[in-house]
């Protein structure tokens, strides 16, 4: 066939999707597309444990700073000295850099206390709050402002965290504080900013104690804010709903069917599906993957357990609430999940069998699954094409501006090691392309050309976009999503909301105008920046910058 022909065929089959009564139910979503991996870089010089996309189209990058030298010099710059350092007492090596999307170029930064297995979020500002960590890093607060020229760095306060926060999750919170909730051996929770620098305080929180087991598998637990502006936490297999103002749980769920513990070491991943308020608000959470109860000890005495291949959703405010379990097309741990801009939900990255932990996982699987929410059951997974890198232990995935998808990291071993070993210390980063980045939907493909930078609660604002072929209004929609902290396949802050609206009118030719309204409220969105994208006909716009107040 020549290539007009696969063209007019692709453009049939989605002429025939758009128009088909039951259009959100048809699957393959994307006409057996599988999308692209792209090298970026070899070797950025460190391991990519941590990543931050920022509102100035950098992603800040970070490894932890007490497993010897990486593999790239602080070029003169403050070198780190730690006399507990077990391994390098005096490190001019760096261990955090900050990539730039748009030239593909990376600088070093400098960190001074260990950020290993650290926890993220954004203010409002866009500044980046990082928390926590190991040994000198763990009281402590690091403070990214991101800025265009060449002079940002982190700013730590040490001492500043009132418990010693190492495998804690944060979540900002409609007031613009942050949220950070438990850590090892932490039953409990506290603020930033906190009531004062050296004298915050924490908030029990039994429900961690009592998730905790022999091997932990309440260590980052799964936090996402509700609309309701409670949060939701899943520590092992169990969940509430918690008001942390009265530090009052306010329900608690069934626990996820079979058993098996999804939070780190276990590692399953875990989102908040889209909201979308042109229907009545049913917050819904979807949980994949993770290691069967016993895979630790196995995996420590040489058997790698087969990894869990069931992933749960459950609709939080019925009456009733129940897991409704459905099956991937193979079994993940440590894979990522992030939402697309199409409101779908690509699960990235990880192992099929073992555990989280030092050499504790096997047989890499290097082929992401994107999930339609709104599929027909049983069709809702595609799967895509192989990554040739395995991504284990300590790698990450971050949705990039674009609609790319950012991947690094994977190191199972407590050093850089590069020879000697199955899965070597990986320094590389790549991107992903989901299928609806392939050309054969550039003429569907909206393109902003002006919005808002500014969008105001529950404001109408519009904005103006161009297509080659333009659909239909009721294939138009808007939508935000919150640029995550990603580490330890968990997302902290992850977010979509569609927006209210999508009114189109047409102005000229090819260019189009489409009305929204902001957010209703910040239990919805809390207040900060956000990619907005725009989707027409399934295929979504590159993202742009608004600020959400
Ligand atoms: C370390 O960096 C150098 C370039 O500075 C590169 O040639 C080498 O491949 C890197 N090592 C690894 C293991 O990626
Ligand atoms: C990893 O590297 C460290 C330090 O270079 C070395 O001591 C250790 O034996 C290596 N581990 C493996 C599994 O090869």
């Amino acid at each position: 066939m020549s290539t007009e022909m696969v063209l007019f065929f692709l453009l049939l089959l989605l002429f025939i999707i758009h128009f088909s009564p039951a259009a959100c139910q048809m699957l393959p979503a994307y006409a057996h597309i599988e999308g692209e991996w792209h090298l970026l870089h070899r070797s950025i010089g460190i391991s990519a444990m941590h990543m931050q996309l920022l509102k100035n189209n950098k992603v800040v990058i970070f490894d932890r700073t007490d497993f010897g030298p990486s593999n790239i010099s602080l070029s003169g710059r403050r070198c780190r000295f730690d006399p507990n350092d077990r391994v390098l007492k005096k490190d001019c090596t760096a261990h955090s850099i900050l990539y730039d999307i748009r030239t593909n170029g990376f600088r070093t930064l400098t960190v001074q206390t260990d950020t290993w297995c650290s926890s993220g979020a954004l203010l409002p500002d866009g500044t980046l709050v990082q928390t926590g960590g190991y040994n000198d890093g763990d009281h402590v607060i690091r403070i990214l402002v991101p800025c265009n020229g060449g002079n940002c760095d982190w700013v730590e306060f040490p001492r500043s965290l009132s418990r010693r926060r190492w495998y804690a999750s944060n979540q900002i919170l409609p007031d613009g504080r942050v949220i950070i909730v438990g850590g090892r051996a932490q039953f409990n929770y506290e603020f930033y900013p906190g009531h004062s620098p050296s004298s915050s305080k924490s908030f029990r929180l039994n429900f961690l104690r009592e998730t905790k087991d022999g091997h932990e598998n309440n260590l980052y637990p799964f936090l996402h804010l509700l609309p309701d502006g409670n949060l939701f936490v899943f520590a092992n297999t169990r969940s509430i709903v918690f008001n942390y103002k009265r530090n009052q749980i306010v329900r608690e769920f069934p626990a996820i069917p079979g058993a098996d513990p999804r939070n780190y070491p276990s590692s399953g991943s875990s989102v908040l599906l889209p909201i979308d308020e042109n229907a009545p608000v049913v917050p819904e959470i979807m949980i994949c993957g993770g290691a069967t109860r016993n895979a630790f000890e196995l995996a420590n005495r040489g058997v790698f357990q087969r990894a869990c291949s069931t992933c749960g959703r459950l609709k939080i405010t019925k009456e009733e609430p129940a897991w409704k379990i459905e099956n991937m097309p193979m079994p993940r741990v440590m894979s990522d999940m992030l939402i697309l801009p199409d409101g779908y939900v690509i699960i990235i990255n990880g192992a099929r069998s073992g555990t989280a932990g030092w050499e504790y996982a096997k047989n890499p699987v290097t082929r992401p699954l994107i999930y339609n929410p709104n599929g027909k059951a049983g069709v809702r997974f595609s799967i895509m094409a192989a990554s040739s890198r395995p991504r284990l232990y300590h790698s990450t995935a971050v949705l990039l501006t674009d609609g790319r998808i950012l991947v690094g990291g994977s190191n199972p071993h407590k050093y850089y090691n590069f020879t000697g070993v199955d899965y070597p210390t990986d320094l590389s980063l790549e991107s992903f392309s989901p299928p609806y980045l392939s050309p054969v939907y550039d003429r569907l493909r909206p393109r902003i050309i002006r919005t808002y930078e500014i969008i105001r609660y529950k404001n109408a604002f519009s904005l103006t976009f161009t297509v080659q072929r333009f659909v239909k209004t009721s294939a138009v929609s808007v939508r935000i999503v919150a640029p995550s902290f990603n580490t330890h396949s968990f997302s902290m802050n992850q977010r979509m909301v569609v927006l209210k609206g999508a009114r189109v009118s047409r102005v000229g030719p090819n260019v189009y105008r489409v009305a929204a309204s902001g957010p209703s409220k910040p239990e919805i969105a809390p207040p900060g920046y956000y990619l907005l994208f725009l989707l027409h006909a399934g295929i979504p716009s590159s993202g742009m910058w608004v600020k959400i107040q």
